[in-house]
């Protein structure tokens, strides 16, 4: 990775002169330009080198295969050669043409360059990732504050400390070309390239699982996928297998109340939270040990799409949350997360207030263990090749650092065989940990020898110990040498598949979760149950889930059941609980950075004010896109506005808030559309008070909270903000 990749500041990147779209007069570039440079009008003939990758892209990091440092630049690793070549670099004359016995004739099985082509192109695919298939990933540093540093002795937790981070984000359900905004968990997966070997914090990004046993992971995988008979639905929970499945293993009952809340269309990857999930064994330089959970904090806050709008990206934009991510890091909105801990005292009984720690379906609530947080993530580069870099990736709950280590969740364990296993079938073989992106940053001497792909060259005639032969390298580390930790805890017991007493409790948590969201959030998550159980065929599985929610709250069991024309069940005594205000996403102030504004113009809009805006909007650090009818600049000249959207190709979903510039007096009909489902969906519609009447004639409710007349563009900004720092108007 190369050396930008250390916390540049927010505007470093937004005005970069290689920036290849104008958005504005004084060059504020637009995210999403495909190639660096501007293509010409007719192919180009003169030979040159590759174009440079673009300016927001880093690709891994020089190392050698087994994790030394290597001489050049990354992106070396890339083809450089001006001429096409074969894939032994011979020069070609022509790939539009095979090799045929005359102009008419068959192909010649000689055609050396057909069969190359044609037969790297039959094995361009590896298979998808058996969950988490789709996904987008982004390159960054972590950098510690030193908190950690009492309870871990991983260097990364070193006081000021930076390593460079890669992250994947993902669906788990959809295959790999499925849409971004179903309602769904995401993966949230951190490799810690540290100076002591890789640390891969592999997580979601909600903090209890389905299931408490690895045992049952094919079980609940198989139910929540596509049916097999006819392969639909796509990527979605709202199906008769995976209702049958959750209803009747009902320790999956907290964590699909997370999935029917707000958490299970987040608006974005930059404003989740990410959960190590499992409680980990953390321990220091004096050998003390703690129980400690994972906990990532986006400093955008957490928020959520509506469920309108997540219908709405799955046809207008399946690409909704990677285009979102990696137009952020292009335009220089870096997204960041703070990482934290919540320390536990690593009792014998592993609990915590009655909460059994190795329990995968229950969380501590903050308002119990606060989240003390140890540093801070921010993601600065984009993949320069997904397949390389995103799909290649490999993560794994085993690579752990010094100094953390597993605990005995039944979950986690099986993880630990899960992963490896898997990525030998997904990546062809045991030598993946030698692709650039998953290569160590810290010397490698495995002792594995051969297998498919290997790229190492591996010198010595002694891979085994104890040996003489090769001068007994490699050598054992010493407590003192950065040696991982295998923490000596005591262990007994008969061999039994029974489970702790405690795992028992499958509603409580849901209960509190519930609970401690706002009215409108619950009245969400009451939705999503009866729109996702009205998908379900059979009338006995709606019944069972409203009998199973009545064991959670009897309001959201009557809410769901009435929208499913059901009968309320019989209410159940149920124990109370006490609420956790931390996991409502509702009520707060957050910043803007990233946030897309929509400026609605027509052709005849006043080209420099509608420039100033964007300005302004570009300014503190969101992305202004200037929608109008066709996709010919606004203005003319030097002081010409660049068109992002036209009525055509634009939807409400894109935008977090929208300015009416001007109308004209026949608005597009399209102009209408999107000015009630902006409203349907919350969120700020500034008119300029010119526009009003047009506005209104093609739907602008003006009683809606969130629709601000403002006197001439130069006033929106401020009122925009303070709108937009809640997310939504939530009075919608
Ligand atoms: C707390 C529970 C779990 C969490 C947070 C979790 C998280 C994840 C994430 C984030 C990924 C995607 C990694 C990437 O981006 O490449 C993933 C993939 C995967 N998970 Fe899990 N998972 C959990 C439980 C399990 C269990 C219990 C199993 C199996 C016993 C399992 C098997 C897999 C497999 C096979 C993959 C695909 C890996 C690959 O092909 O590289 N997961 N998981």
């Amino acid at each position: 990775m190369n050396d930008s990749n250390t916390f540049p500041e927010s505007s470093e990147t937004r005005t970069g002169s290689t920036a290849p779209r104008r958005a504005t007069p004084s060059g504020q570039a637009l995210p999403g330009a495909p190639a660096p440079e501007e293509p010409e009008m007719n192919e180009p003939t003169e030979p040159r080198p590759p174009l440079p990758s673009d300016p927001d892209q880093a690709a891994p990091a020089a190392r050698t295969a087994t994790g030394n440092p290597a001489e050049g630049d990354p992106a070396d690793r890339a083809q450089k050669s001006s001429y096409l070549t074969t894939a032994q670099g011979g020069r070609l004359t022509t790939t539009d043409h095979s090799l045929r016995a005359g102009d008419r004739g068959p192909i010649l099985l000689q055609d050396h360059h057909l069969r190359e082509k044609i037969t790297h192109f039959d094995h361009e695919r590896v298979p998808e990732r058996v969950v988490h298939a789709r996904g987008a990933a982004a390159h960054g540093v972590f950098r510690a504050n030193g908190a950690a540093k009492t309870i871990c002795r991983a260097g990364v937790f070193d006081e000021g400390k930076e390593t460079e981070v890669f992250v994947r984000f993902s669906t788990v359900l959809g295959s790999r070309g499925s849409a971004d905004t179903v309602r769904d968990t995401r993966g949230f997966a951190v490799k810690f390239y540290t100076d002591e070997g890789t640390w891969d914090l592999v997580g979601n990004n909600i903090p209890v699982f389905f299931i408490q046993d690895a045992i049952k992971f094919p079980d609940i995988v198989h139910a929540a996928k596509p049916h097999p008979d006819r392969e639909i639905p796509q990527a979605q929970s709202a199906h008769d297998t995976f209702w049958d499945f959750v209803t009747l293993h009902t320790e999956a009952t907290a964590h699909t109340m997370w999935n029917m809340s707000d958490r299970g269309i987040p608006r974005s990857y930059r404003m989740m939270e990410g959960f190590g999930i499992h409680t980990f064994r953390v321990s220091n330089d004096k050998g003390e040990t703690s129980l400690v959970k994972f906990h990532w904090k986006p400093r955008l806050g957490v928020h959520s799409l509506v469920w309108e709008e997540a219908q709405i990206a799955n046809g207008m934009d399946p690409d909704f949350h990677r285009r979102d991510l990696a137009d952020a890091i292009e335009s220089g909105a870096y997204p960041e997360w703070d990482l934290g801990v919540q320390v536990l005292p690593d009792s014998k009984d592993e609990t915590f207030e009655g909460i059994d720690l190795l329990d995968p379906t229950k969380i501590v609530p903050e308002e119990l263990a606060p989240v003390q947080i140890i540093g801070t993530m921010k993601l600065t580069k984009n993949p320069t090749n997904y397949f390389a870099e995103t799909e290649q990736v490999a993560f794994h709950p085993g690579h752990l650092a010094p100094g953390i280590d597993v605990t005995a969740d039944p979950l986690l364990q099986g993880r630990l065989f899960s992963y490896l296993d898997t990525q030998i079938s997904r990546l062809g073989g045991p030598n993946f940990a030698q692709l650039p992106i998953n290569r160590p940053h810290a010397p490698v001497n495995d002792m594995h020898r051969d297998g498919m792909h290997q790229t190492a060259v591996h010198s010595g005639v002694a891979p085994y110990k104890p040996n003489s032969l090769d001068g007994g390298c490699p050598f054992f580390a010493g407590s003192d040498d950065a040696a991982l930790i295998d923490v000596p805890v005591h262990v007994e017991g008969q061999a039994t598949r029974e489970k702790p007493a405690s795992f028992e409790d499958h509603y409580s948590q849901p209960r509190m979760f519930y609970r401690s969201l706002s009215p409108v959030e619950q009245e969400h998550t009451a939705s999503a149950y009866a729109f996702e159980l009205a998908k379900c065929y059979e009338p006995v599985i709606r019944e069972r889930a409203v009998k199973v929610l009545g064991n959670v709250d009897q309001g959201l069991a009557e809410s769901v059941a009435a929208k499913l024309g059901l009968p309320a069940p019989d209410p159940v005594d149920l124990d109370p609980v006490t609420e956790s205000p931390a996991l409502s996403q509702v009520g707060r102030e957050w910043p803007t950075d990233g946030r897309q504004v929509a400026i609605l113009t027509c052709a005849e809009s006043d080209a420099a004010a509608v420039a100033s805006l964007a300005e302004q909007i570009f300014d503190v650090g969101m992305v202004p896109l200037v929608v109008a009818p066709t996709g010919q600049p606004l203005g003319k000249g030097d002081s010409a506005v660049a068109i992002a959207r036209t009525y055509f190709t634009a939807r409400s979903i894109e935008f977090d808030a929208a300015v009416l510039a001007d109308l004209p007096a026949e608005p597009e009909p399209a102009v209408g559309v999107m000015l009630g489902e902006l409203q349907r969906q919350g969120k700020v519609v500034a008119v300029v008070d010119s526009a009003v009447a047009a506005a209104e004639a093609v739907g602008l409710d003006r009683d809606y909270e969130g629709t601000l007349e403002v006197n001439g563009l130069s006033a929106v900004l401020p009122s925009l903000l303070n709108e937009l720092a809640h997310h939504r108007v939530w009075a919608k």
